[in-house]
C-alpha cells in the first residue's frame, strides 16, 4: 500500500470512529487544518518536480476530495442521530390533560368601567381622577352646595371626625364623584372633556343602596356648550352601551345645586315574559342625573361663565351593569362570593371594543 492509500484508509475509519460532533471536528482539524496532514501534502506539492506533480496531484486532491465528502457525510449522520434523540425525548404526550382554565375573572363593575372608557375615549374624553378622602370644599362648596344648603344633608355624609385639611376644611369620604369636575376645573384649562369612574360613598344600606358604589363622572367645559350637546352625548352613549339603536331617553326637569337646569334621565324598556328588557318605552329606569354647568362652580374654579358653558353628568356604575348584564341585587357586587364571580364574572381577554360592540 502506498503512503497515501494508507492514510486514507487510517483518516477514514479515524473518521467513521468520531462519535460526536466536537470528536470529528477536532479530526477534521488534525487532517484538513492549517498544520493538517492532508493540508501538509498539498503543500509538499509545491516542491515536486512536474513530472512527480503529474503523478501525484491528482492522488493527493483525491485524498483531500475523499476526506472532506466523509467528514461532511459523518458530520450529516451525527447531526441527524442528535435530531432523533431530541425529538425522542422531547415528545409531547397529547393524552395528557389539558392545563386548567384560568380561575379569576373580571367582576362586572370593572367590565363596565372598561366598557364605559371606551365608548368615551372615542368621544374624545380622557379619564380624570380624584381622591376618594376629599374635602367638604371639593366635594360640597365648591360644587354650589354651601355648608346649611339642604343637599348636606341628603347625601349621609362620612365624615372624619376632628380631620381638617391645611386650610381648614372638613375631611370626608367622597360622596360622588363630582369633585372631580372642579379638580379638573382648577387643574387644566378648557376645552375640557373628561369621564372620571370610581368609588364613592354613603351612609346607606338595603337591598339597592351599599354605603360604597361606583360611580362614573362626565363633564365637558368649551365656549357654547349647551342642552343639545348633553342629549347627544347621553344618547349615543347608551346606545353603544346597551348595544341597541332602539334605546330611548327621557329627560325629566330635576333639581341638583351645581346644574341648571337640571334633568335625570330614564331609559325606556319593554317587558318581555316578564323581564325588563332595554328599548321601548313601556317603562321607564332612571339612569343618570345631568345639567348644564352652575355659572356659580365654573366661577368656583376660577373660569369666566360669560366666556365658558359645560355640562356634567353622573350615573351608577354597578346600575348600568345590573340593568345590562341581568343582575338583580346589588349587595352581590360587594359579597366576594366565588359562585357569583363565576357566573358574572369576564374572562381577562373579553376586552370591549367598540367593533366588537363593548359587551361582546
Ligand atoms: N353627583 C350627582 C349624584 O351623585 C349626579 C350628577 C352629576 C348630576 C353631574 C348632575 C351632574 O347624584
Amino acid at each position: 500500500m502506498t503512503d497515501i492509500d494508507q492514510i486514507k484508509a487510517e483518516a477514514l475509519s479515524a473518521i467513521g470512529a468520531a462519535t460526536t460532533l466536537e470528536a470529528l471536528d477536532a479530526e477534521r482539524v488534525r487532517l484538513l487544518g492549517k498544520q493538517g496532514q492532508v493540508t501538509a501534502l498539498l503543500k509538499s506539492l509545491g516542491g515536486m518536480s512536474p513530472e512527480q506533480r503529474q503523478s501525484e496531484g491528482p492522488r493527493i486532491n483525491g485524498l483531500r476530495e475523499a476526506v472532506s465528502d466523509a467528514i461532511a457525510s459523518r458530520k450529516a449522520a451525527l447531526e441527524g442521530a442528535a435530531l432523533e434523540a431530541r425529538l425522542a425525548s422531547e415528545r409531547i404526550d397529547l393524552s395528557l390533560p389539558a392545563p386548567e382554565r384560568p380561575r379569576g375573572s373580571v367582576h362586572p363593575v370593572s367590565q363596565v368601567m372598561d366598557e364605559l372608557a371606551e365608548i368615551f375615549a372615542d368621544m374624545g374624553f380622557a379619564v380624570a381622577t380624584g381622591p376618594e378622602i376629599e374635602d367638604d370644599w371639593h366635594n360640597f362648596t365648591a360644587l354650589n352646595i354651601p355648608e346649611t344648603h339642604p343637599a348636606r344633608a341628603m347625601h349621609d355624609t362620612f365624615y372624619f371626625p376632628g380631620q381638617m385639611d391645611r386650610d381648614g376644611r372638613r375631611m370626608l369620604l367622597r360622596t360622588h364623584t363630582s369633585p372631580v369636575q372642579i379638580r379638573t376645573m382648577t387643574s387644566q384649562q378648557p376645552p375640557i372633556r373628561v369621564i372620571a369612574p370610581g368609588r364613592v360613598y354613603r351612609s346607606d344600606s338595603d337591598a339597592t343602596h351599599t354605603p360604597m358604589f361606583h360611580q362614573i363622572e362626565g363633564l365637558v367645559i368649551d365656549r357654547g356648550i349647551h342642552l343639545g350637546h348633553l342629549k347627544w352625548t347621553l344618547e349615543t352613549f347608551l346606545k353603544a352601551f346597551f348595544e341597541r339603536d332602539d334605546v330611548v331617553l327621557r329627560l325629566r326637569p330635576s333639581y341638583f345645586p351645581f346644574t341648571e337646569p337640571s334633568a335625570e334621565v330614564d331609559v325606556g324598556y319593554s317587558l318581555k315574559d316578564g323581564k325588563r328588557v332595554i328599548g321601548g318605552s313601556e317603562g321607564w329606569m332612571e339612569v343618570l342625573g345631568s345639567g348644564v354647568v352652575h355659572p356659580r362652580v365654573i366661577r368656583a374654579c376660577g373660569l369666566d361663565p360669560d366666556e365658558y358653558s359645560g355640562f356634567a353628568f353622573g350615573t351608577g356604575v354597578d346600575r348600568l351593569a345590573m340593568l345590562k348584564y341581568g343582575m338583580d341585587d346589588l349587595r352581590a357586587f360587594f359579597d366576594g362570593d366565588l359562585r357569583w364571580l363565576r357566573h358574572y364574572g369576564f374572562q381577562a381577554l373579553d376586552v370591549p371594543t367598540l367593533s366588537g360592540g363593548v359587551g361582546a
